[in-house]
């Protein structure tokens, strides 16, 4: 059975461990041995008797875990001699910044290891369980409220009191990517009226439906570059956002800056003089420290007091929120095992996987990063293969004179047109009206139905469970009568029928609206 081993964090500072009791009964499920350093839950308040409770066995020794370890998770890269602990041909499995780390990359793959960093599993949707940056983000982001909170000497909500009445504060984010939108989300719950700026254009309805005022330039530049990240903004761009800050700098109480550019240092976008242009008690929260800050005074890992103005430079936001980090972070980890596990249980490193091979370091020793390039998303409007030959079936669909959306062959319309001509001859003149109401509905039913597109299918639901309705009052009237016929056997299909598509349908809204609901 695969061991996998949780040490403790040996970076001074660093609350945060691999695993908790709880993602530990996960891992179990998985099928996996668990084993873990004894303290290595003590800043985070669970004891070893947790730990064991959840299945896991205790070791005391950091070199014997790794070494009886087949898998190490860990949270912060190896460190000091962590490297040479690794037993030959060993896992791990953890953050590494395999760009900014390569000696320590190097000593593990001297040791033949097979490495994957939390911090390159690609964004993808169906990778999002595994999408440890998030997760850190979104609490990094809360926190920096928090942290302003905590230096900052008013309420943020607005209060009218019998003392008399006090403002709310009004907060600026700059950068509105997950650890943004968490801020916003934050400081609003707090009262605060909260704008927010970011050079990505498809953030602007993010930012919008958290209740916060977006920021415009207008200067017109896309921010938005590779896999949705942004991309270094022109000169002339970040001349532009750099007035608007100071011009904000001037009415905001808090700003909490995000702004960065992956694989680049952090835009620097508050200058000395903004700092010293912002009231007294005003506080900045700098999430771009670790990367050299967005603000000129930031200085990484401290807070600076300079003229009435705290600027916090925390690199650790997450670590000060430890178990709730270990807990995501362990549940982000187990996901990536889960990834990995074939079908007999078995860890692999399958290739072929896209979050596998995005996330893979080192494969047996061998350096498998950088991972190469995903296929580019195509630009707006230029049309793809896919595309193309769609275009091509319908202009050649279209040559032969057929219907362009739904493309019925036209021998088939020509049968149709026969049949329905046969009958108008035949069939008797009291049921010619019903029938032509029949056909007509068929007709306009289906031109409805065949040409709505996938994002209106919502509001085409509750077209269909109205109609559904008349079809059920029908129904219900055909059975009215006492005699068993064709007619009241067709009445029971349709109740039968029209009740299962509006239940169907209300079950589906109430799950839609229940994603909107707080
Ligand atoms: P990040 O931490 O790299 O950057 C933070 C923010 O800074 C970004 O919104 C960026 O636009 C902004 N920024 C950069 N330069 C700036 C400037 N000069 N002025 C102001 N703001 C600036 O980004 P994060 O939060 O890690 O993710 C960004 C995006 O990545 C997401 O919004 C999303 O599009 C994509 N993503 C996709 C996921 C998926 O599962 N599909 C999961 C997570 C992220």
């Amino acid at each position: 059975m695969t061991t996998i081993g949780i040490p403790k964090e040996i970076h001074p500072g660093e609350r945060r461990v691999a695993a908790t009791p709880q993602t530990i009964l996960k891992l179990k499920k998985l099928g996996f041995d668990v084993a873990v350093e004894a303290g290595a839950g003590n800043e985070i308040n669970a004891s070893d008797a947790e730990y064991q409770e959840a299945g896991a066995s205790i070791i005391s020794d950091a070199a014997e875990l790794w070494r009886t370890s087949d898998v190490v998770m860990k949270v912060r890269p190896p460190e000091d001699n962590e490297a040479e602990l690794i037993r030959d041909g060993g896992w791990l499995v953890g953050f590494v910044w395999p760009g900014q780390n390569r000696d320590i990359v190097d000593r593990l793959a001297k040791k033949n290891a097979t490495v994957f960093a939390m911090d390159s599993v690609p964004r993808i949707t169906r990778a999002q369980k595994m999408d440890t940056l998030s997760a850190m983000a979104n609490i990094a982001g809360y926190r920096a409220i928090i942290e302003a909170a905590n230096n900052f000497p008013r309420f943020f909500t607005g209060q009218i009191t019998a003392a008399g009445r006090i403002d709310p504060a009004k907060v600026l984010v700059i950068g509105a990517g997950v650890a943004g939108l968490s801020a916003i989300g934050a400081a609003k719950g707090l009262g605060a009226i909260v704008r927010a700026f970011d050079p990505r254009s498809a953030t602007k309805d993010q930012v919008g439906s958290m209740g916060a005022e977006f920021l415009e330039l207008d200067v017109k530049e896309e921010g938005e570059g590779k896999g949705g990240y942004a991309k270094e903004m022109s000169d002339s761009f970040l001349k532009a956002e750099m007035a608007l800050f100071a011009q904000q700098a001037m009415q905001v109480d808090i700003i909490v800056t995000t702004a960065l550019i992956p694989g680049k240092p952090a835009p620097k976008l508050i200058t000395k003089g903004m700092v010293e242009s912002m009231k007294p008690g005003s506080v900045i929260v700098d999430l771009a420290a670790e990367q050299g800050g967005n603000c000129a005074l930031t200085e990484p890992g401290s807070i600076v007091h300079h003229k009435g103005v705290t600027i916090v430079g925390y690199t650790d936001l997450p670590s000060r929120m430890a178990s709730m980090s270990s807990q995501l972070y362990g549940a982000t980890v187990t996901a990536l095992l889960d990834e990995l596990q074939d079908d007999e249980g078995k860890l692999q490193v399958d290739l072929e996987n896209e979050v596998v091979r995005g996330a893979v370091v080192l494969d047996h020793g061998k350096m498998m990063w950088p991972p190469p390039l995903p296929p580019a998303p195509p630009e707006p409007g230029v049309p793809t293969k896919s595309s193309a030959s769609v275009a091509v079936a319908k202009a050649k669909s279209s040559a032969h004179g057929a219907d362009d959306g739904a493309g019925i062959n036209p021998i088939v319309l020509v049968v149709i047109g026969l049949v329905l001509i046969g009958l108008g001859v035949v069939a008797p003149e009291s049921k010619l009206s019903h029938f032509t109401v029949f056909m007509l509905a068929i007709f306009v039913g289906f031109q409805v139905v065949w040409n709505v597109k996938p994002a209106l299918h919502t509001p085409l639901m509750s077209v269909t469970n109205a109609i559904s309705g008349i079809i059920l009052v029908g129904g219900i009237l055909q059975l009215s009568g006492s005699n068993f016929n064709l007619t009241s056997i067709l009445g029971a299909v349709a109740v039968l029928i029209a009740a299962i598509n509006i239940a169907g349908g209300f079950l589906v809204t109430n799950r839609m609206l229940a994603m909107f609901r707080k």
